[in-house]
């Protein structure tokens, strides 16, 4: 490995990053078709309190006031996604040029304000219309994204500096078609690798349009994709803890990355998946391998793991780890596993350029705050973000080649099945009035951001008010 300097690199960017359902509001708005979440937030018992995305954030209608705020805090880029079913209101077909521009407009106005955008394709909002046509489990899905993102190249490439394909492979999986907890809400074995198959070859595919794009073939962008990586770790040294770490670990960590990177998939899947495993053609790989630019890293947690017989489909659970800190979705504060994760990547599978692109932590916070709040001292957050980026420092000592790091999120947003109950945001959002209100952490933020991360060691970073910005 090279050893770079411990510092952050020129050009690092130092941003924060939403999705679309979570944030936007008006999903059916400027001719949008309904998406999955929109039909599984409008399913009773399925999101807590019943909350749904039909107003979120409104960001899609106020995201001038957002840019706005991300100017304040120095930000050097912005990781939002395009919602599928805005563009393509049936997923396939005619292309609704209303959605496209409304994306046009925020893309121009995070490049007048200096900040770059990284757009995600696929934040989990398949078209309705798509489910109904068997969503991830129908294998023209691969095609039916790639047909998508081509109209995404061809009208945003010359401004778009990184697209990533698909965010967070395991949870598109595990939630909506393992567990069940997220959208479309199936529960099984057999669909699961299958749907997690065709996700793959949905980026791959993606990629290969972006390369014969115009944007692409003139080499203006990168794109790559993003995965959730929370390290697995043997809660004793009991041989059965072992094997149920190794177990957790291929079914969250390795599945997506081996088969991206290595050309397979680990051999522990066929044991956890049974019957349900089910014999794929080797010659898809090469569509899943399609060469990329660079790769995102989500962090939030570790999984203590211990062996769990019969609890399905891994043998395999996390247990909690009683010396530490946790936070209000309840996962452990472990920052060293960042570092952990980022140096994984690099000597079991590339040396491709990384980017944290999420990181962050709910807190218990009010959901009205008193009149007048200026800002809203969040202690634990700072100390959770400062943690976590001198862990992402040492990584680039390490001789790991990270580019960026984005704060999740920009907002406190819609967090899926939890509602609204689970805060994440720099900025506080009353999803009454839709007031924002900054917390010491987007201060906190804004001051890594102005000194490329220089304020790390400054214990006073996150004290300081946000400048007023013309
Ligand atoms: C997702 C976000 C989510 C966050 C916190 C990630 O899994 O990409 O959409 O809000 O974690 O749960």
């Amino acid at each position: 490995m090279s050893s770079l300097p411990p510092v952050f690199p020129p050009g690092f960017l130092w941003g924060a990053a939403t999705s679309a359902y979570q944030v936007e509001g008006s999903p059916l708005a400027d001719g949008a078709g309904p998406s999955i979440w929109h039909r599984f937030a409008h399913t009773p018992g399925r999101v807590t309190n019943g909350d749904t995305g039909d107003v979120a954030c409104d960001h899609w209608r106020r995201w001038p006031e957002d840019v706005a705020w991300m100017k304040r805090m120095g930000l050097s880029a912005y990781r939002l996604s395009v919602s599928w079913s805005r563009i393509l209101p049936s997923g396939t077909g005619g292309v609704n040029r209303a959605g496209l521009d409304g994306y046009a407009r925020l893309i121009d106005g995070l490049l007048a304000a200096g900040i770059a955008p990284m757009v995600t394709l696929y934040h989990w909002d398949l078209p309705a219309a798509l489910d109904d046509r068997g969503g991830w489990l129908n294998r023209d899905s691969a095609s039916w994204f790639a047909d998508y993102a081509s109209v995404l190249f061809e009208a945003l490439g010359d401004r778009v500096p990184l697209w990533g394909t698909i965010n967070e492979p395991w949870v598109v999986v595990d939630g909506g078609y393992l567990h069940g907890a997220l959208a479309p809400g199936h529960r099984s074995a057999f669909e699961a690798p299958r749907a997690a198959h065709h996700v793959l070859m949905a980026h791959g595919a993606a990629v290969r349009a972006f390369r014969a794009s115009r944007a692409g073939a003139a080499g203006v962008g990168k794109i790559g994709i993003v995965v959730n990586l929370e390290p697995k770790e043997a809660a004793t040294d009991r041989p059965e803890d072992i094997a149920a770490t190794a177990r957790a670990q291929a079914q969250m960590n390795h599945h997506y990355l081996d088969a991206v990177f290595l050309g397979r998939y680990p051999e522990e899947l066929a044991g956890i998946y049974g019957e349900g495993w089910p014999q794929f053609d080797p010659a898809d790989f090469a569509l899943i391998g399609e060469p990329m630019d660079w790769v995102g890293v989500n962090y939030y947690s570790r999984g203590l793991t211990e062996d769990a017989p019969g609890l399905w489909p891994t043998q395999a659970r996390t247990v909690k780890n009683p010396g530490a800190e946790y936070t209000d979705i309840d996962w452990e504060v472990y920052p060293e596993g960042l570092t952990r994760v980022l140096r994984w990547v690099r000597e079991r599978y590339t040396s491709l350029p990384l980017y944290v692109t999420e990181n962050g932590c709910a807190l218990p916070e009010p959901t009205i705050l008193p009149p007048e709040t200026r800002r809203l001292d969040d202690p634990r957050r700072v100390a959770y973000l400062r943690a976590h980026v001198a862990a992402v420092r040492d990584a680039i000592a390490a001789g790991v080649d990270v580019r960026g790091y984005f704060a999740w999120s920009l907002l406190d947003n819609l967090e899926w099945g939890h509602g609204f109950t689970k805060r994440f945001g720099l900025l506080h959002v009353d999803h009454t009035t839709q007031v924002r209100t900054p917390k010491a952490s987007a201060s906190f933020v804004q001051a890594l951001a102005v000194s490329n991360g220089a304020a790390l060691d400054d214990e006073r970073a996150g004290q300081q008010e946000l400048p007023e910005v013309g």
